[in-house]
């Protein structure tokens, strides 16, 4: 199973993660607080994350993110990015 290791605030949690899901989805089954406006859909950024390592083990960006103009690394929409393997990511708070 993938593990995701999130950083927020200073603190980490580790979690292991279905393959296939996303990392939005992965946050809130383990208790992790993360803005999420649109509900999932790739129309807000509210849940914009910081991927610190892995990116290879995430899905490729997709139209909602290019849409968003979430293009450029370490950038990911987290609704949108799908687990693969493990990765290490930054919740960034607004
Ligand atoms: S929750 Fe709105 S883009 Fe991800």
């Amino acid at each position: 199973m993938p593990k995701v290791r999130f950083l927020q605030n200073g603190q980490v949690k580790e979690v292991e993660a279905k393959e296939g899901d996303s990392i939005l989805q992965i946050a809130l089954d383990a208790g992790i607080p993360m803005e999420h406006a649109c509900g999932g859909n790739g129309f807000c950024t509210t849940c914009m994350c910081h991927v610190k390592e892995g990116m290879e083990n995430l899905s490729p960006r997709n139209d909602r993110e290019e849409n968003m103009g979430v293009m450029n690394d370490p950038e990911r929409l987290s609704c949108q990015a799908q687990v693969q393997g493990d990765v290490e990511v930054e919740v960034i708070e607004y």
